[in-house]
């Protein structure tokens, strides 16, 4: 359906950049400068500087990073690793694919991983945690430090969907062993296509994923050293993501008024509870996206739907804990009935103000 509000414009970075981004297909492509090029090297540099990230890696996609740096952890196979129930598949699919067991737990009010149900989930058989900074905003850190040094847990990050976030300054995806970022389409940074990056501040972990992302190739020597994947970002994907990037900031400040105006427009509805509100000290919420838990969610879905409002359910309604497949933790958790009440509003730069607006007033309206 063609919904008057998108819930997200695929075509709207491209039809406002195109001019520039032809001239960039063109220098690139008469370069003949597909893969593992300079415009690859230049975008890591750009993302490592960005976020202090020692070592910055472009990769397939997100998923595949994070199957990668899992499987050069060397953790004891079959170990058990803690997620979060409300995140995509991939996290899951990553630490069953690296040899591992994945175990969601409950989320807490703000939709992230709950510290106290990590605690409730470790087992002697729990060697690491994969945490989701969901929806652009990062996990609670102080508490998620302190259980891996407590119970000597690795720490994993999926920063998919929080290029920018921040806990008490520090970036997201640069609290753990290693992170990732994914480069999709409607992620704030997306290219035109899939793409990820691999994020670490250990110099072993990175040598060995810089050969195991290009088929085990040793660069210097032209050996092969490891089993390895192909999966690398494409160089002219980066280039793309260079030029993009130079708005990031920009970007992050338009979504964060949005979810000002949503907050302002919405706070006094008590059929609806958001997501925290911008003016938090300690997270710097990047609003990939903006998530409500609101009451009757299907029937408010199809009524926006029918205003000309798209909407979104993530995940399809599917959290992990309720995948039919082998070799994951299937426990009924606490947060299962917020997770049933979820939705996600428009959110992104191509909206104006009187949208949201819009999408607010049609909100109230329903719940009249
Ligand atoms: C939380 C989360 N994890 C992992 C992924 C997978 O990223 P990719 O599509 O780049 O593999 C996504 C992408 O939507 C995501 O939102």
């Amino acid at each position: 359906m063609n919904h008057k509000i998108p819930f997200y414009d695929y075509t709207f970075n491209y039809k406002k950049n195109s001019s520039s981004l032809k001239g960039i297909f063109n220098k690139v492509c008469s370069k003949g400068a597909y893969i593992l090029q300079d415009e690859l090297f230049k975008f890591e540099n750009e993302i490592k500087n960005y976020t202090k990230a020692k070592y910055v890696l472009g990769v397939g996609n997100a998923t595949d990073a994070m199957q990668m740096f899992l499987m050069c952890s060397n953790l004891k196979k079959n170990s058990e690793i803690i997620i979060s129930s409300h995140t995509m598949v991939a996290t899951a699919s990553a630490v069953y694919f690296a040899g591992y067991k994945p175990v969601p737990v409950a989320f807490g009010d703000d939709l992230l991983i709950d510290p106290k149900s990590i605690i409730k989930s470790i087992t002697p058989k729990t060697k690491g945690l994969l945490i989701t900074h969901l929806n652009g905003r990062t996990c609670n850190m102080d508490e998620i430090l302190k259980i891996c040094k407590k119970y000597k847990l690795e720490l994993f990050e999926d920063a998919a969907q929080a290029l920018g976030s921040k806990y008490k300054g520090k970036y997201a995806g640069t609290f753990g062993l290693a992170s990732t970022i994914s480069l999709y389409p409607a992620k704030i940074l997306g290219c035109f296509g899939d793409g990820g990056l691999i994020l670490t501040n250990n110099k072993k972990l990175f040598s060995k994923l810089h050969k195991i992302r290009s088929h085990g190739i040793n660069e210097k020597t032209k050996k092969i050293d490891h089993w390895g994947f192909n999966s690398r970002l494409d160089n002219l994907q980066a280039a793309f993501l260079s030029f993009f990037f130079k708005k990031h900031n920009e970007n992050i400040n338009r979504r964060r008024n949005l979810a000002k105006i949503y907050h302002k427009e919405l706070s006094g509805l008590k059929t609806i509870k958001l997501p925290p509100a911008c003016e938090d000290k300690i997270n710097y919420d990047i609003f990939q996206n903006y998530e409500i838990i609101c009451e009757k969610r299907n029937k408010l879905k199809s009524f926006l739907d029918k205003k000309g409002i798209g909407t979104l359910i993530q995940w399809n309604g599917v959290k992990t804990n309720n995948l039919s497949l082998p070799n994951i933790n299937k426990k009924k958790l606490i947060s299962d009935s917020n997770f049933n009440k979820l939705l996600l509003l428009p959110m992104n730069i191509s909206l104006k103000d009187l949208d949201v607006k819009t999408v607010c007033n049609e909100i109230k309206n329903f719940y009249k």
